[in-house]
């Protein structure tokens, strides 16, 4: 018997930063010196006083399911955490889902949404997920290409051009990966107003939360009284606490939504780790925010290092990114061709794996994505690297 895949399946792409670890992985098992910079991954250690209470949680028993919702004081220090940071109002007991990863929780929060035909407005560039994440729902994913001469700047005529009768939400990203970009006001006001003269959903990731530069404010678009209703706000612990591997998010919005996406939940993963739980409910204490603090700080250096490096290349502009850990230069003034060739360059020349800007949709085709979520001496060899290969090369 043949095993035939699934048409909705075969027709999505492979992640591509997932694919650019496996090629990273096979340069240097053939020995080649490979500087990575195409990752998502704070490059710091689980703060300690949020790995204690996991190991603890595994030495004492508590390795078992949990409610699918998650452990209650989770879900009340999330819904604490909601209300202070964020002027979002959550019930605990029935607006708030823990999921394993935010990803998870992006997906059931969309499962709970759409139906197969709707269309989901994705202003882009965009995180690759969110598009493949739609398809397999049975939705369709409508690009909106943001302008990079605007600075990538959403505009309501932008969202309204692209509404349909089918439309049923838009998915925002802020801080934005990949450009790096904060919605200002006057885009969040522009987005709720369509929103509401449409009756959309919005699905709000705020995941880069609190990784900002500059003392910029970070406005949640659930605290508005004119999205309350209408947000579903998805967010994580993997970058604010250097969590990745663990595995964990959490999804909040309106009751009544909420009943439907938990279902999605238990019929799916069921519940996130018991023991991971515990160790994300250290992670919203007071004892995080100096960890918080001094990563920040860390990745604003490197900020500052890798965009000044960025901007001295010939040919090579970027913008400072407000929050996120991703610089998106344009590189299309190198002669290297598009964001996809230049990092196919990079990867063959000096040895520099980066993100084709292609990757997040194509308004960023002549961009490419460096993270600098990767210590400054790997950032200075990797620019190093770069300008050589340039200059030897002959590129330009
Ligand atoms: C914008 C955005 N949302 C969600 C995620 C997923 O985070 P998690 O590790 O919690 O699945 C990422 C990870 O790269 C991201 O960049």
């Amino acid at each position: 018997m043949s095993t035939r895949p699934a048409p909705v399946a075969a027709s999505i792409g492979r992640s591509p930063t997932v694919a650019l670890l496996d090629e990273v992985q096979r340069r240097r098992a053939l020995g080649l010196d490979v500087l990575n910079l195409s990752g998502g991954e704070p490059d710091f250690a689980t703060p300690d006083h949020v790995v204690e209470p996991a190991v603890e949680a595994l030495r004492d028993g508590f390795t078992h399911y949990t409610p699918s919702r998650g452990i209650p004081e989770l879900r009340e220090a999330i819904a604490a955490k909601l209300h202070t940071d964020n002027g979002i109002e959550a019930d605990p007991g029935t607006d708030i889902i823990v999921t394993p990863s935010a990803k998870h929780g992006m997906f059931i929060a969309l499962a709970g949404v759409i139906a197969p035909g709707d269309e989901v407005l994705v202003p882009s560039p965009a995180w690759v997920s969110y598009a493949p994440m739609i398809t397999l729902l049975g939705g369709r994913a409508v690009d909106v290409p943001l302008d990079p001469r605007s600075g990538f700047t959403l505009t309501a005529e932008q969202l309204t051009e692209a509404v349909t009768p089918r439309t049923r939400a838009v998915l925002v990203n802020t801080p934005n990966n990949p450009t790096g970009r904060m919605l200002t006001a006057d885009e969040a006001d522009a987005l709720a107003r369509v929103a509401d003269r449409h009756d959309l959903v919005v699905l709000a990731d705020e995941i880069y939360e609190h990784i900002r530069y500059g003392g910029r404010t970070h406005r949640s678009l659930a605290a508005r009284p004119d999205c309350r209703e209408r947000t579903l706000t998805v967010n994580g612990f993997s970058k604010s606490y250097a969590m990745t591997g663990w595995r964990l998010g959490y999804v909040a919005g309106p009751t009544a939504v909420m009943r439907e996406v938990v279902k999605v939940q238990e019929h799916t993963v069921g519940c996130a780790s018991s023991f991971v739980q515990r160790g994300a409910l250290a992670a919203l204490g007071e004892a995080s925010r100096p960890c918080v603090d001094d990563m920040v700080a860390s990745y604003d250096a490197r900020r500052r290092f890798l965009v000044g490096a960025l901007n001295k290349i010939p040919g090579v502009t970027c913008d400072d990114p407000e929050g996120a850990f991703y610089a998106l230069p344009d590189i299309s003034g190198l002669g290297l061709g598009s964001g996809q060739e230049c990092a196919a360059w990079l990867i063959e020349h000096a040895g520099v794996v980066v993100t084709p800007g292609s990757a997040f949709g194509p308004s960023a085709e002549r961009h490419v994505r460096l993270s600098f979520a990767a210590p400054l001496d790997i950032l200075t060899t990797a620019v190093e690297r770069i300008t050589a290969a340039l200059r030897t090369e002959g590129a330009r």
